[in-house]
């Protein structure tokens, strides 16, 4: 098990986005605890961040690029419409015996992704998977919007699995779960099949992000613990064998809440969200990784991740680090 982070060097402050939208630091920061993001410049994309964050997670676990059996990038912004930002990544760490995908679940994404690598792993399709979530919303945000464009910020994180007969470490179960009938609180409408880029959109198709910030809220205050709850209980685990509880990070309040209902306490909970925002995919690894840069997840830990976000998709893992 190893981890790595990404982030872009442009840090936008609520104080520069209140020069430009109608908007202030204290309604932010109230709102969602957010004071800051990471905003990529126009070379920096999802398969940048998420190449350097994946090099870093090789290093960490002390492994080549050359022996890792699949690649899976989550992403919903990726550098192009096709091929995958799995594929940039696997040629960019040398993954030369790699097959690789991209998995697209936005904000859940990497709570999906982990639970596809261990998968495959538990039954024997690969050894090493370099498992990344990558994603750069603020290049399908309208910065004009108020309503999103406080939300978002740009970076990646990767972990690499590996399965091992003589190790307690690793993952040890996953929940899943969708209800497509959601898509039109969260999406984004133009650009793909139904309103291609490029023709003549009918009034009011957009091809950047929309949400319905309400039912979204209400949608997550519910969907982050009764995950838990319900992995908690496939395990025979309960949220006292925890020992760091890692949310996607989209808004403090959110997960203040879901921690109250689980039951576990501050001091357990992991929030970086001040300083990135919502990075969507990449959240949850990223505050992994931050996680052991700052010591407070150590080898043998019970971590409980948990994500969701457009589909509406959400999930959640619990890992033995
Ligand atoms: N600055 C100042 N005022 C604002 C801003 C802003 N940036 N944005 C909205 N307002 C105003 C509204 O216009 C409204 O004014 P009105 O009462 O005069 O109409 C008022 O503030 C309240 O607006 P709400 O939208 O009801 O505010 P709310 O308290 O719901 O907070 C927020 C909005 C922060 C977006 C919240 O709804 C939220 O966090 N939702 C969940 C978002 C989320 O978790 N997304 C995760 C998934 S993302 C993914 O999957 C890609």
């Amino acid at each position: 098990m190893g981890s790595g982070s990404a982030v872009p060097p442009r840090i936008v402050t609520n104080d520069e986005l209140s020069k430009t939208v109608d908007t202030t630091d204290e309604w932010i920061a109230q709102r969602t605890g957010i004071r800051e993001r990471r905003v990529t410049a126009p070379d920096e994309t999802s398969s940048t961040l998420g190449a350097e964050a994946a090099k870093k997670a090789l290093a960490a676990a002390g492994v080549e690029g050359a022996t890792i059996d699949l690649v899976i990038c989550a992403t919903t912004s990726p550098d192009y419409p096709w091929p995958s930002v799995a594929c940039l990544i696997q040629d960019a760490v040398g993954a030369t015996t790699a097959g690789a995908f991209d998995l697209s679940a936005a904000c859940a994404g990497f709570t999906y992704a982990l639970s596809v690598g261990g998968a495959m792993i538990s039954a024997g399709n690969a050894t090493r998977v370099l498992v990344v979530g990558a994603d750069t919303l603020t290049k399908q945000v309208d910065w004009t919007d108020r309503g999103t464009c406080i939300l978002f910020g740009d970076g990646a994180g990767a972990v690499v699995l590996e399965g091992k007969e003589d190790s307690e470490r690793g993952l040890i179960d996953s929940v899943l779960f969708a209800d497509g009938s959601g898509t039109k609180h969260l999406l984004i409408e133009g650009g793909g099949g139904r309103y291609p880029k490029g023709q003549s959109y009918s009034e009011g198709i957009r091809d950047t992000i929309y949400m319905a910030g309400r039912e979204v809220y209400r949608f997550g205050v519910n969907a982050m613990p009764d995950a838990c709850e319900k992995l908690l209980a496939r395990t025979g685990l309960t949220s006292a064998d925890i020992d760091l509880f890692v949310p996607h990070q989209a808004n403090v309040r959110i997960i203040d809440s879901a921690a109250e209902r689980l039951g576990i306490p501050k001091d357990k909970v992991f929030v970086n969200l001040e300083r990135y925002g919502n990075t969507s995919g990449a959240s949850i690894p990223l505050a992994l990784d931050e996680a052991v840069q700052q010591g407070r997840l150590k080898p043998g830990m019970l971590v409980m991740t948990v994500g969701f976000g457009g589909g509406l998709a959400w999930g959640a893992n619990l890992i033995r680090w």
